[in-house]
């Protein structure tokens, strides 16, 4: 057994079996034009975790499923220099729809370095754990779950939280997969517990492929504000309700379907802005809608420009009658650790790999730990930045080259951890 340290500038993942093993989670959930599809607690998602827990004890890993349903493989270290844990994770859930990496490159990466790290008998200064965490794109409510349930930021009355479309609380839904919701709590650790919080995940934007540049060394992570808004207005007959007489939600809400892009411009040119669900009430083609409910989605690294757009909204609300506002949930910004930066650029030029920074619009398990402990993204491209859909595409370079960047790092914050 070798001591983790620079000298091991050969150590290399496998690069196959990274392929091989996303290929094959990648059958899990598949749906029939490419994509996969799945979202928290389903069978698919049942089915990969057990796959992962699989790959894992064949890894020779320590494997235990917590209350939130994390799937925590332990890589136990024979040179511990302290009794905190270097962490690795991401997610296996997707969107509906989704690809093939969003979340499973992140995971199988961790499993992939945790593995060459073993066969190659290299001891790290920390026990190393691999996590998948449970539903980080929201299936039940505001996503990043089971990161959230772990550090202690999950909000009790979330979990109650009912979806729309009669979508089930996570509760309930975790009730009905023969789970025991009282016992999400104990899912909770102490930050103290962990030396740093590693992600590797696809860009889902277009920098680093427009750029041409192989690794994002990611500096920070948007904050996420979103608020339900309902425009009540009077459901009547569409055939015998004069124009005149009518109060009708959605040309009541629509202004405000224009204004909202224009006042995130006016705040911020970075800040993003989305009304991505609207639902009208009853909902009858021959009656003048009564009811217009939509999610305000805004994003952005600076969570006083998010304020100031929603107090715009609120005042054009105070303005109209019949309009209520209510919040969904908050994510503030997550400032991601300079010095864990640093050795992923170092890390991505030891590999010969070009890196850049660059901040990321998408919201991350990492963004969950980032404001306790020290961590670090690595972004590789995505074919057109595409992701939540089928059409989600990296090569297998790209993937290779996000693994070994993730292994060099570990070496090198082990080489820096050891006294
Ligand atoms: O919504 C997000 O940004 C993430 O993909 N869950
Ligand atoms: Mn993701
Ligand atoms: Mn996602």
């Amino acid at each position: 057994m070798t001591i983790a340290t620079e000298t091991c500038e050969d150590l290399a993942i496998d690069a196959h079996r990274l392929w091989s093993d996303l290929m094959a989670l990648a059958d899990i959930g598949a749906d029939s034009v490419g994509g996969v599809t799945r979202p928290a607690l389903s069978p698919a998602d049942r089915q990969a975790r057990q796959f992962l827990v699989d790959r894992m004890r064949t890894a020779g890993l320590d494997v235990r499923i917590d209350a939130a349903l994390n799937v925590i493989g332990t890589s136990a270290t024979s040179h511990p220099v302290t009794q905190q844990r270097a962490i690795i994770g991401s997610h296996l859930d997707t969107v509906p729809g989704g690809g093939r990496f969003d979340g499973a490159l992140g995971v199988i990466c961790g499993l992939e370095c945790a593995r060459t790290l073993r066969e190659h008998g290299v001891a790290l200064p920390w026990n190393l754990e691999v996590i998948s965490f449970c539903d980080e794109e929201g299936a039940h409510h505001a996503g990043t779950f089971g990161s959230r349930a772990m550090i202690g930021s999950l909000r009790s009355d979330e979990i109650h939280q009912e979806g729309e479309q009669g979508r089930p609380s996570f509760v309930r839904h975790l009730q009905q997969a023969g789970g025991d919701p009282a016992g999400i709590a104990g899912a909770r650790r102490s930050a103290d517990e962990f030396a740093f919080f590693l992600e590797v995940h696809i860009e889902q934007g277009r920098v680093l492929e427009a750029e041409a540049v192989d690794i994002g060394a990611v500096t920070a992570i948007a904050g996420i504000e979103r608020v339900e808004v309902t425009v009540f207005g009077e459901a009547a007959h569409a055939g015998t309700t004069p124009m005149s007489m009518r109060q009708d939600a959605l040309v009541a809400a629509a202004p405000l379907f224009t204004l909202l892009p224009q006042w995130a411009a006016e705040q911020n040119p970075e800040m993003v802005a989305t009304i991505g669900r609207v639902a009208l009430s009853p909902g009858a083609v021959n009656v003048v809608p009564g009811q217009c409910r939509f999610i305000v989605e805004l994003r952005s690294r600076d969570a006083e420009d998010m304020r100031a757009v929603l107090e715009r909204l609120e005042g054009h609300a105070a303005g109209t009658t019949g309009w209520r506002i209510e919040p969904v949930y908050r994510k503030p910004p997550a400032a991601l650790s300079p010095r864990i930066q640093d050795s992923i650029q170092q890390a991505a030029r030891q590999e010969g790999l070009s890196v850049r920074s660059l901040p990321s619009g998408a919201g991350h398990d990492a963004a969950s730990f980032a404001p306790h402990v020290p961590s670090g993204m690595i972004f590789v491209p995505c074919r057109n930045g595409i992701s939540h859909r089928p059409e989600e595409s990296i090569t297998r370079q790209q993937a290779a080259n996000g693994c070994q960047v993730l292994l060099r790092t570990l070496l090198l914050l082990a080489q820096k951890a050891r006294p």
